[in-house]
């Protein structure tokens, strides 16, 4: 493990990054700033490392200048809530409307763009965890949330925890944001990836607002369909209202189980991912909205640079009778992960 001082932020809080490196040289580098993952070298076909992610040189960058979420760890609760608010045992509780009328990603002031505490380093498990206090009326939620983020660099995989516990009845839907890019992030376009997905249905959205309609909704003979492996780019252009409304694909895929859900494979370096969790859905995010960005080693990423694979509860559950509530009662704690595993194909 390397710990690299980079600097402090206007308020004096140190800022650093931790680099953990495996037996087979896969690197993976985070920061306490939005406990981001900043950095995943991931041996290619050939045995070149790729940085298999998006995002910045310069770690301060994240605090200030992200909009579009890169490598971030989203709080207190992911993707969107419609009307920004929600009611909670009779209490109306109003959120900051920062994507039309709606919450995206729990506001403006996000958990991505804080200062983590390090809770704990573990050099001989390359684990660190980062931690959270998030108090009570934070973004408008209730309950002081204490919220525990842990990375892990297996012998093969990136291992995302996330643990909490609140003082009252809260919502907690937290993911990890990254956009990967399986060819090395400055190597263009992810159209040309396969990507399988165990997820025989998705959650229609009811226009562009990206709010689902509460419809459970089977893939079958849609683009939607990821069962059989293929590219992101197949169907993408497909004359079909749910990849007009998105721009491409920005949906949330409803799980057939527990456990490996995912296969990504980049067609040029042959890197396969393989993603596992124990939450009910993910968000597949073909970054049809990335806003031109200047990144790692001065490349611009645009649209379609990188995908996100966020797990998570569904989009605006908690105002849907159809879909299973983030709610995390008062003193008890829970616990999410999700497992990202890397191979090269044969
Ligand atoms: C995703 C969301 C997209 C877009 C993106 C951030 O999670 O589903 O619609 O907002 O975050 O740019």
């Amino acid at each position: 493990m390397k710990q690299l001082k980079i600097g402090k932020t206007k308020n004096n809080q140190e800022i650093f990054l931790w680099t953990f490196e495996n037996s087979k040289g896969m690197k993976m580098t985070v920061s306490n700033i939005g406990a981001v993952l900043t950095n995943l070298w991931i041996p290619d076909r050939s045995g070149n490392l790729q940085d298999v992610v998006l995002g910045f040189d310069n770690v301060l960058n994240y605090a200030t200048n992200d909009n579009n979420y890169l490598g971030s760890t989203i709080g207190r609760s992911a993707n969107r809530l419609a009307n920004a608010s929600f009611e909670l045992k009779g209490t109306i509780y109003n959120l900051t409307k920062n994507d039309g009328k709606n919450n995206l990603h729990s506001g403006p002031n996000g958990y991505q763009l804080r200062i983590w505490e390090v809770k704990n380093i573990n050099k001989e498990k390359d684990m660190i965890v980062f931690s959270l206090k998030s108090l009570d009326g934070d973004q408008g939620y209730p309950g002081t949330l204490d919220i525990d983020v842990t990375y892990q660099l297996t012998e093969d995989a990136v291992m995302i925890k996330y643990q909490g516990i609140s003082d009252a009845d809260t919502l907690f839907n937290p993911t990890n944001h990254s956009y990967f890019n399986l060819n090395g992030h400055q190597n263009g376009s992810i159209l040309n990836h396969r990507l399988q997905l165990k997820a025989s249905y998705f959650t229609p959205i009811r226009s562009n607002d990206s709010i689902p309609t509460g419809e459970i909704k089977s893939v079958e003979n849609t683009p939607m369909d990821f069962r059989m492996e293929k590219t992101i780019g197949r169907d993408i252009r497909d004359e079909y209202n749910q990849l007009i409304f998105a721009n491409g694909y920005d949906h949330n895929f409803v799980l057939d189980k527990v456990g490996k859900f995912a296969k990504l494979t980049g067609d040029q370096s042959s890197i396969v991912m393989q993603v596992a969790t124990n939450l009910p859905g993910v968000q597949i995010y073909s970054g049809n909205f990335l806003k031109e960005t200047s990144g790692k080693l001065g490349t611009v990423y645009s649209s379609r640079s990188g995908i996100c694979l966020e797990t998570q509860y569904f989009p605006n559950a908690v105002n849907e009778l159809n879909f299973e509530t983030p709610i995390l009662e008062k003193n008890k704690t829970v616990e999410y992960w999700s497992t990202y595993s890397f191979s090269v194909e044969e």
